[in-house]
């Protein structure tokens, strides 16, 4: 005993070789991070409120045109990442999740409004260069579904979703191979996976896009993993995101008319109905007027982010679920974010030091004392903030891949961190020569759909 570590003298990778080997690995990661950070252009970014274990990988984010990096450790050094993306035409069923049970309907409605996020990942993924045909070569299968636009539209009830979720995936010998492990859906409502009423018999290992990270208000388990899940971002109107004309512009601090706004209904919850109180006891400073959102008087897109400009700081109650687009709204008029919602989770936290560009209060504390607080904050710091919103709000943009800084490049890097060499599942086996069969000893090509699932 005791020699468990030491090699025997008869191998040739002695302790030396294995101190220099070491030793190299040290030099080259040393000389790596010395060139990473003499090749980044300094920026603004104020290093007194940055840890500096981040700095330098904030920084590489923040450098807006420059390039967008994610911290090298975890992710590798560029994305190298092929995904396969399901035909609508291949697996039968498929139709019905993307356009309801009589096919009428259509993309272009559903890739507006706060969910929109499903259509466009799927659009973005089609035109990516990480794209591949080959499902043999695949690192990820993407699995395309416009599901929450199709049953606000009454085109599947929750049965028929369930229904066409297992057909489609009965169909799919890569799912059975991994178990899903390496198949993508997108959820993006608050509801998240919730939203196919047995995820959690048959996807509960798969990788989920959702904006919400926590369902358990509502439900007894959270459809949300936060180690093989993923965080987006909600989906801003394209007319405020665009690097164009948008329908509104910022106004300088010092023309806005309130401290803060609320701009929504209360639908009858805790948080919003305190804020809509308070905004009687305060109207000069906090603006929540009574929108309406349907009907004849229904408040314009423009007329409500020019509403959403006015005020320094935009507050963002939690609503049916515990994430708010509003959150995300802010960072284009330029007001600081506050979020109300104590379940919220944001997206990229790897990256984003959110301290930094929002502030988030106790949802159990909203009353006067959150308004002389919001008062406190001197503007040079609110100056600050929004500075920093500015250059990283382009991670709220659902642009393509050519584009370094965008909401659909992070979720590309983050899904790099999950690929794995290698996925196996309860009925999956393999021999010594490498072939993958199933519990009948079927080799992995002979399998036939419907494959037997979960
Ligand atoms: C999902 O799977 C995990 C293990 O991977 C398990 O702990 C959890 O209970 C499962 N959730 C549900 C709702 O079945
Ligand atoms: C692997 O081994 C099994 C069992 O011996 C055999 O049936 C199968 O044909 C082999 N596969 C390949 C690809 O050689």
């Amino acid at each position: 005993m005791g020699k468990l570590f030491a090699p025997p003298s008869s191998t040739p990778c002695t302790r030396t070789h294995q101190i220099g080997a070491l030793a190299l690995i040290a030099i080259t990661f040393f000389t790596t991070r010395l060139l990473d950070q003499s090749l980044t252009p300094s920026t603004s970014f104020s290093s007194h409120f940055i840890g500096d274990k981040y700095e330098s990988d904030v920084t590489r984010v923040l450098n807006d045109g420059v390039s967008v990096q994610w911290p090298s450790r975890g992710y590798g050094a560029e994305i190298n990442l092929k995904i396969y993306v399901y035909d609508e035409n291949e697996i039968d069923g498929l139709k019905l999740l993307l356009y309801g049970r009589d096919g009428s309907i259509l993309p272009e409605k559903c890739v507006k409004g706060q969910w929109g996020t499903q259509v466009k990942i799927h659009k973005l993924l089609l035109k990516s260069r990480f794209r591949t045909h080959k499902k043999a070569d695949a690192d990820l299968f993407f699995v395309p579904s416009y599901v929450k636009c199709v049953r606000m539209m009454g085109g599947l009830n929750d049965k028929e979703i369930n229904q066409a979720y297992v057909k489609v995936l009965s169909q799919m010998p890569y799912f059975r191979l991994s178990g899903g492990r390496d198949h993508i859906f997108v959820f993006p409502s608050g509801a998240g996976a919730h939203l196919f009423k047995s995820w959690a018999t048959y996807i509960n290992r798969s990788i989920i896009l959702t904006p919400e990270g926590d369902r358990t208000d509502k439900r007894d388990t959270s459809a949300f993993n936060t180690w093989k899940d993923i965080i987006i971002p909600g989906n801003v109107d394209d007319g405020m995101t665009t690097n164009g004309v948008r329908f509104v512009e910022p106004l300088p601090l010092s023309k806005r008319k309130y401290l803060a706004n609320y701009l929504g209904r209360a639908q009858g919850k805790i948080g919003r109905l305190q804020l809509i109180d308070l905004a009687k006891q305060f109207p000069d400073k906090l603006e929540s007027p009574e929108l309406k959102f349907s009907g004849p008087d229904k408040l314009g897109r423009t007329d409500y982010f020019l509403h959403l400009r006015n005020a320094k700081f935009c507050l963002a109650p939690r609503g049916e679920s515990s994430w708010t687009l509003r959150f995300y709204e802010s960072f284009f008029v330029e007001c600081v974010p506050v979020l109300l919602s104590d379940h919220a989770e944001l997206p990229f936290q790897n990256v984003v030091d959110y301290s930094q560009i929002s502030i988030k209060w106790p949802s159990s504390r909203i009353g006067t004392q959150l308004l002389e607080y919001l008062e406190s904050i001197p503007d040079k710091r609110l100056e600050e903030m929004i500075a920093h919103g500015r250059r990283i709000r382009c991670l709220w943009v659902y642009g393509p891949d050519s584009e370094p800084c965008s909401a659909f490049s992070g979720i590309l890097w983050e899904l790099q961190r999950k690929t794995r060499r290698f996925h196996h599942s309860p009925e999956t086996f393999w021999l010594h020569n490498g072939s993958i069969v199933n519990r009948d000893l079927v080799e992995f090509y002979k399998w036939k759909p419907p494959m037997p699932l979960p």
